[in-house]
């Protein structure tokens, strides 16, 4: 499964918020990183203001819009909005005097960060450069990306945005500019969306939701994340005997531990019978932060046991 998404050339990372997207993104580059694959981590911020988490999760330092080492094999950048304009009209308006006079000018500057569609734009147009930049030999600089999206409806925002754009002006540079992009989203050699969920019943229905919506929108889903499952130490027969046993003992300390287990498999049988792509889980575990993805990270590409233990050494 892993190997057929590191051959990609971006994976987008979506879901509701707080559902675990950028710890998904941040895992998944360290997992590529580790087996060798040259990485570049985006985060797509379509607000400009406050430290990135997603740089947090992975050590990096937030230098907005320049791409930056984080260590061998993986790389970071933050592309925000505002950002995004200036390159995408300094490329697509024909005279640069134009796009920066554009720029210049307050009411538009006020019309371009309202109008959603064209901060989108931005992001996508930047993410889209950044995608198809090349070395002096014709390699791709950043062959594999990993794309953390903002939450569901900007994602879904910037996904639709191509053809949006297109209905208005489907000739031109803009036109022409926004159409590889589509061709490039919706090419499932190249992209594969990954969809982020936690095991709760309305998470799912959310999760549910918005896979229709990237099918609409021609997206290619590869694969759906349930995060945070929660350890289960039962066998199918213990954990009937407990539930008897909890029926005539009454409540237990455990009886919640219990029901949020119930409740993460019957949401697990119900993505995965809702969907139709592979379905990965990863555990809840007592971590925040980089640790957190350093040991999630495991769970997709063990570690190479280093150097040997001590009590394996003479
Ligand atoms: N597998 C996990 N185990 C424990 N905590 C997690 C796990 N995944 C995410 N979290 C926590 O959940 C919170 C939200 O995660 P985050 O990746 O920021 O979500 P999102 O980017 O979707 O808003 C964070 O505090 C993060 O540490
Ligand atoms: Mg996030």
């Amino acid at each position: 499964m892993l190997e057929a998404l590191w051959e990609k050339r971006a994976l987008l990372v979506s879901g509701k918020g707080g559902v675990g997207k950028s710890t998904l993104a941040a895992t998944l580059a360290v997992a590529a990183a580790r087996s060798g694959r040259q990485v570049l981590l985006v985060e797509m911020s379509p607000d400009d203001d406050g430290p990135s988490p997603l740089a947090a999760l992975v050590g990096a330092r937030d230098e907005g819009p320049r791409v930056t080492e984080v260590r061998p094999h993986l790389s970071f950048v933050r592309l925000a909005a505002s950002e995004g304009h200036r390159h995408f009209l300094q490329d697509t308006l024909p005279v640069r005097w134009l796009a920066d006079a554009a720029l210049r000018s307050r009411a538009l500057r006020r019309f371009l960060e309202a109008g959603p569609a064209l901060r989108e734009m931005g992001l996508l147009y930047q993410m889209l450069t950044l995608v198809r930049r090349t070395l002096p030999d014709g390699r791709f600089t950043h062959p594999l990306s990993i794309i953390d999206l903002p939450a569901t409806g900007h994602a879904l925002a910037i996904a639709a945005l191509p053809r949006t754009v297109l209905s208005l002006m489907p000739g031109g540079p803009i036109g022409r500019t926004v159409r590889e992009g589509l061709d490039f989203l919706q090419d499932p050699a190249r992209t594969a969306v990954l969809l982020t969920s936690l095991p709760e019943p309305l998470p799912v229905s959310e999760a549910l939701t918005l896979a229709s919506e990237l099918e609409r929108l021609g997206l290619p889903l590869a694969a759906a994340v349930l995060n945070r499952m929660p350890e289960d130490p039962f066998t199918p027969e213990s954990h009937a005997a407990l539930q008897r046993l909890l029926a005539t003992h009454g409540p237990h300390r455990g009886t919640r531990a219990l029901a949020r287990l119930e409740r993460a498999r019957a949401a697990h049988a119900r993505l995965a019978a809702g969907l139709h792509v592979p379905l990965l889980t990863l555990p809840e575990l007592p971590l925040t932060g980089p640790e957190l993805v350093e040991r999630l990270a495991d769970v997709f590409t063990p570690r190479e046991a280093a150097e040997p233990t001590r009590e394996a050494a003479p």
